[in-house]
């Protein structure tokens, strides 16, 4: 099976009690069995982490780049400032999919900016958790090479 990393930035621990009014009732446990599960139909192993640390993230993503795995990120708040973050995901040898539960465009002028889009292969944003289940299909999609990602 092929290992996928799914990793959250900043704040998503606290998915459930931080603004449900934007992020959902779901806690970051139900967030993790979601991505399990839709990995386990889908034939991907996935491996879901978290971190409030820019460094700690950052080596993740090179982690990623050395064992070429694919990547499903919430860069949180990093999406819209951490160059050293896009830097790390640019070595990336598998594909990226960017994901947000909310949709930044439609929030905040300085949530617009994402820095990591550009090396990301795709960007899913505005679906709740489902988000991570779309991008994860469009990572299953892409490895299986049929077009239709
Ligand atoms: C987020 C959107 C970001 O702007 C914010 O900083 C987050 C969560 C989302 O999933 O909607 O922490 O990435």
């Amino acid at each position: 099976m092929t290992r996928v990393l799914v990793l959250n930035g900043p704040n998503l621990r606290r998915l459930g009690v931080r603004e449900p009014e934007v992020y959902g009732s779901a806690t970051f446990e139900d967030l993790t069995a979601l991505c399990r599960d839709a990995g386990r139909r889908l034939g991907l192993q996935v491996d879901v982490r978290q971190t409030d640390d820019e460094a700690e993230m950052i080596r993740w993503a090179h982690e990623a780049a050395d064992e070429r795995l694919p990547v499903v990120l919430n860069p949180a708040a990093f999406t819209h400032y951490s160059y050293a973050l896009r830097d790390a995901l640019a070595q990336l040898k598998a594909p990226l999919v960017e994901v947000h539960i909310s949709n930044p465009a439609a929030r905040e002028e300085f949530r617009h900016t994402s820095v990591v889009a550009g090396v990301a292969t795709g960007t899913i944003a505005g679906f709740g958790m489902t988000s991570y289940v779309l991008a994860l299909r469009a990572v299953a999609e892409l490895l299986a090479g049929d077009g239709t990602a």
